[in-house]
C-alpha cells in the first residue's frame, strides 16, 4: 500500500433518516487495487457505494479521494473527478438504445482514453445490439451496458454494486473477466458482492461488512473460507 491511497474512508457512519446503516467504517484502496466488499443482505454495501458518490445526505467521518474530502460534493463533480458507479439494479434508461445509454457515461464523465470501441471490445455483443433498446436485452447484456456506461466515464475508480445479481454463471464469468483487463488500463475497482467466492477471486484485498460494521479484512489468501463465512453471517 502506498502512503496516500487513492480512496481513504475513515470512521464513516451513514444514516438513512434515524437508521444508522454504517458505523465507523474505515477502508482504503490504493491506485491499481481491486478491493472487494462482501456482506449479506442489508449489511450496508450499497449504502457505502452511494455515499462515496454523494447520494446519501447524512454522514460522519471522512471520504478522501486523491486526498480531497468528497463529503458535501455533488455527484456530478465526483463523477467528473474520476469515480463511476455501476449501481445496484443497473438503472438503465429502458427506452433508450444501448448506444444512447453508453453515451450518458461519456457525457457525464471525464475525458480519457476509454472510448466506445474499448467497451465493444470488452463486450462484443453490445456492438451487435448497439441500436436496440436496452429493455430488449437480456439481464446479462443490460449489466454489460451498465458496466460499459461507467467505463465510458473514464473513471480512476470504478464502483461495482452486485454486478452478478440474478445472472447465469456463464454471464457472470463474462462480466468478471473484464476486471483484470480494466485494472490493466489503470482503473482501480471496488467490487461489492454477496457472492463470497466470486468476489474474493478477483480481489487483492477484501472487507467483510456485518450490520454496517467491518468485522474482517485482509487478503483472500490469508484467510480460510470458513473464517470468511463465519464473519459474513456473524456466527
Ligand atoms: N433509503 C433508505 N431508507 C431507509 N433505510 C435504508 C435506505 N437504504 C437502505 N436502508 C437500510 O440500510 C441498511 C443497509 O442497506 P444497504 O442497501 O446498504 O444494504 P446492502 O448490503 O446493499 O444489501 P443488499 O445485499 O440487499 O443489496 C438496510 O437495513 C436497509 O434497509
Ligand atoms: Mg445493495
Amino acid at each position: 500500500m502506498t502512503a496516500s491511497p487513492l480512496l481513504s474512508i475513515e470512521n464513516l457512519s451513514v444514516y438513512h433518516g434515524q437508521f444508522r446503516a454504517l458505523t465507523n467504517v474505515s477502508i482504503t484502496l490504493g491506485a491499481g487495487e481491486v478491493v472487494s466488499i462482501i456482506g449479506a443482505n442489508g449489511a450496508g454495501k450499497s449504502s457505502l457505494l452511494k455515499t462515496i458518490v454523494g447520494q446519501v445526505d447524512r454522514t460522519e467521518g471522512a471520504i478522501r479521494f486523491e486526498g480531497a474530502d468528497l463529503r458535501g460534493t455533488h455527484t456530478a463533480d465526483i463523477v467528473r473527478s474520476g469515480v463511476a458507479l455501476v449501481p445496484e439494479g443497473r438503472r438503465l434508461f429502458p427506452s433508450l438504445t444501448v448506444e444512447e445509454n453508453l453515451e450518458i457515461g461519456w457525457e457525464v464523465g471525464r475525458r480519457g482514453d476509454i472510448g466506445f470501441d474499448d467497451v465493444y471490445r470488452f463486450f462484443p455483443v453490445l456492438k451487435e445490439k448497439r441500436r436496440q433498446l436496452s429493455r430488449e436485452l437480456s439481464g446479462g447484456q443490460q449489466q454489460m451496458v451498465a458496466v460499459g456506461r461507467a467505463l465510458l466515464a473514464n473513471p480512476k475508480l470504478m464502483l461495482c454494486d452486485e454486478i452478478s445479481l440474478g445472472l447465469a454463471p456463464t454471464i457472470i464469468k463474462d462480466l468478471y473477466q473484464i476486471i483484470p483487463t480494466v485494472r490493466d488500463r489503470g482503473i482501480s475497482i471496488l467490487v461489492v458482492e454477496q457472492d463470497i467466492s466470486r468476489s474474493l477471486a478477483v480481489a487483492d484485498r477484501f472487507y467483510c461488512l456485518l450490520e454496517g460494521r467491518v468485522n474482517l479484512s485482509g487478503r483472500p489468501a490469508d484467510v480460510t473460507h470458513d473464517t470468511v463465512v463465519k464473519h459474513y453471517f456473524g456466527l
